[in-house]
């Protein structure tokens, strides 16, 4: 069945009123977001990539892994300059990708870190792209880093590093903040609810002069009514990202200049993505 972006709002928003009465009613546990539960989710699915690592034969198709149905068979439904479409995530995902690069190559880095770099699929395209900068991924989960420089290899990419790191264990990696540094995320701090402000606090710290966050910071739009309520609902029930908004406007304030986007784009219409843009003053 096609839906438009309201009969599709509350195709989610009821979704997320089931899911929360469940919770209530203790028929299944609360989700709870700490680095176990990370753990868990993508070891299993960084497993299946380096398994099939061999269906892949350039960065470009290893990036465009999105499938255009979910694991049950559904649809999936992404948001596209704010319309509701399908069969489209993979579109989207370089659109959202491509305004990363474009803050990157205005920085005049020399260096990009990515916080929480996956299966390494957003680097090493980058990567491929500007030899002469050097991207360091920084990710949790051991299988995604294995994932990512099996990748690498395959692909004959060599000006970018992986490594295994807790964001929350900032001396891991604070060597790497340096002033010609840029340093991105995209979908991570939403894994960290409770934690997101260990690795920001110390990025503050750093020299570093530009960051652009990449996360679907909650941001409300009538002409999204029915889908904003969902997606706020849904925030709560799966224990995503609150209070960035007010965390960088009470605590980054002082040191960057802020700008804060809603980009209209989603890979998943009910988790789009926002632009949170950090500049040193
Ligand atoms: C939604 S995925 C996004 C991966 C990648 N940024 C991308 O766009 O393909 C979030 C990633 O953040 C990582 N992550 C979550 N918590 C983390 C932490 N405390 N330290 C480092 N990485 C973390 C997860 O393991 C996962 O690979």
């Amino acid at each position: 069945m096609s839906k438009n972006i309201h009969s599709y709002g509350f195709y989610r928003l009821n979704i997320e009123i089931r899911f929360f009465i469940k919770t209530l009613l203790k028929i299944h546990s609360k989700t709870v977001r700490d680095t176990d539960h990370i753990n868990e989710i993508y070891e299993k699915i960084r497993k299946e990539k380096l398994r099939n690592l061999d269906s892949f034969s350039t960065p470009n198709d290893y990036l465009s892994d999105l499938p255009s149905t979910s694991p049950d068979g559904q649809i999936r439904y992404s948001l596209l300059n704010n319309k509701l479409v399908s069969g489209k995530t993979n579109q989207v995902a370089l659109m959202i990708l491509e305004i990363i690069e474009d803050i990157m190559i205005k920085s005049s880095c020399e260096y990009v870190i990515e916080l929480g770099s996956g299966g390494g699929k957003n680097l090493l395209w980058f990567a491929s792209k500007y030899k002469n900068i050097k991207f360091i991924g920084l990710e949790l989960n051991k299988t995604s880093v294995d994932l990512a420089n099996a990748a690498a290899k395959k692909f004959n990419v060599q000006n970018v590093e992986f490594y295994q790191c807790d964001l929350t264990n900032t001396e891991s990696y604070k060597k790497f903040l340096t002033k010609n540094t840029f340093v991105y995320s995209h979908h991570t701090l939403e894994e960290m609810p409770r934690i997101y402000k260990i690795p920001l606090n110390q990025i503050k710290e750093s020299n570093v002069q530009v960051i652009a966050l990449m996360e679907p910071i909650f941001m409300f739009s009538f002409s999204r009514l029915v889908l904003d309520i969902a997606k706020r609902l849904r925030i709560l029930n799966k224990d995503r990202l609150i209070g960035l908004k007010k965390f960088s406007k009470r605590k980054l304030s002082q040191y960057f200049n802020i700008e804060l986007l809603d980009l209209g784009l989603g890979v998943k219409a009910e988790n789009p993505t926002t632009l949170l843009l950090l500049k040193r003053k």
